[in-house]
């Protein structure tokens, strides 16, 4: 369920007034709505698990919001104008966020939709590999996007994406993000998100791009089974604090449709340069396992259409459009 009209509206004015009773009566003339009106929105709000409280003489108080990726606590101080602006779907449970945004994506939804979950019982990553996240301890979301572009540089969006992700952490949280391509991203070797793409065509022309995102923020180290601990973190365990998740993503989509309008507008050279910086492959020694064969090289760049150039022991240089990396 999500408010509409003057139920924001009224969230809102207790919000900016946190801390303050604001009486029935001045909210009734603020909003244009009688004081049962306002009792009766007061109910559904509470009802999505703010904390309020009431008093006569006094009126209500905001004491308390849910820790939960709620369209109301993203929108509130959300700095955007598409991505999170067209549609967000908040779900407490689904089976996968890119699954529900691709249905939204294919009845129409337009671009910068939020699918956004507290939990997925069926995460997907790339390769088949599924994405595990214990209910709101991540920020698991998807956007639905219609970019106007060749669909041989997709990959560009998934590059795109991850330098936004790494470059709000490093904002946000202070914490050393770095890429790993295509789709990672890392803290000290360990893995803190990840990012899944994906696209429907129609003739030669993209129609959607999907990209999926979780990341671990408020996951504790024992959380992680025994088998991936060494290779998974979290923002939490970076910085030995939890962090506020509607904040992250807040900046994440920022920072998002920034690079995106780049993208459109100047083309990729300066999101390659970041995911350059952010990134350190080039010039390493690589090991690439593709589907049916697995190679060692050096990567001597990553080109326009954000494909790994690596050339191999044997001089030959190829081209990766997918694959897991080792270095
Ligand atoms: C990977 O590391 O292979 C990519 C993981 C992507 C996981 C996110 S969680 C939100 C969105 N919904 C999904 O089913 N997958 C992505």
């Amino acid at each position: 369920m999500t408010l509409s009209g003057k139920r924001q509206d009224l969230l809102s004015t207790l919000r900016s007034r946190t801390g303050h009773w604001v009486s029935g009566e001045e909210l009734s003339g603020e909003l244009g709505i009688s004081r049962a009106a306002i009792s009766k929105h007061i109910s559904a709000i509470k009802g999505l698990g703010y904390a309020i409280s009431s008093a006569p003489g006094k009126g209500y108080l905001l004491t308390e919001a849910p820790d939960l990726l709620l369209a109301e606590e993203i929108l509130f101080g959300l700095g955007t104008s598409v991505m999170g602006k067209n549609g967000i779907v908040h779900h407490h449970l689904t089976d996968s966020t890119n699954t529900r945004a691709r249905e939204l994506a294919r009845d129409g939804a337009p671009e910068g939709t939020l699918v956004v979950a507290e939990s997925q019982s069926a995460g997907r990553g790339r390769k088949g590999r599924s994405w595990l996240a214990r209910p709101g301890e991540g920020l698991l979301f998807s956007l639905v996007l219609r970019p106007d572009m060749d669909p041989s540089r997709a990959a560009l969006i998934t590059l795109m994406t991850a330098v936004s992700v790494a470059e709000a952490l490093i904002r946000e949280t202070g914490i050393d993000a770095r890429i790993k391509w295509p789709n990672d991203i890392l803290v000290g070797g360990r893995k803190l998100a990840g990012i899944l793409t994906e696209m429907s065509m129609e003739l030669d022309a993209v129609d959607y791009v999907i990209t999926g995102l979780g990341l671990n923020v408020n996951t504790p180290t024992e959380a992680f089974s025994p088998d991936i601990r060494d290779i998974a973190t979290s923002v939490m365990a970076e910085s030995s604090a939890p962090f506020s998740r509607v904040a992250l993503l807040q900046a994440i989509l920022s920072s998002f449709e920034t690079h995106y309008h780049t993208l459109a507008t100047q083309g990729p050279e300066s999101i390659l340069t970041r995911w350059k910086e952010l990134s350190d492959i080039v010039g390493r020694r690589v090991r690439v396992s593709m589907m049916r064969e697995e190679i060692e090289g050096r990567v001597t760049d990553i080109d326009a259409d954000g494909v790994l150039l690596v050339t191999t022991d044997a001089g030959e240089a190829l081209r990766i459009l997918s694959g897991d990396v080792t270095y």
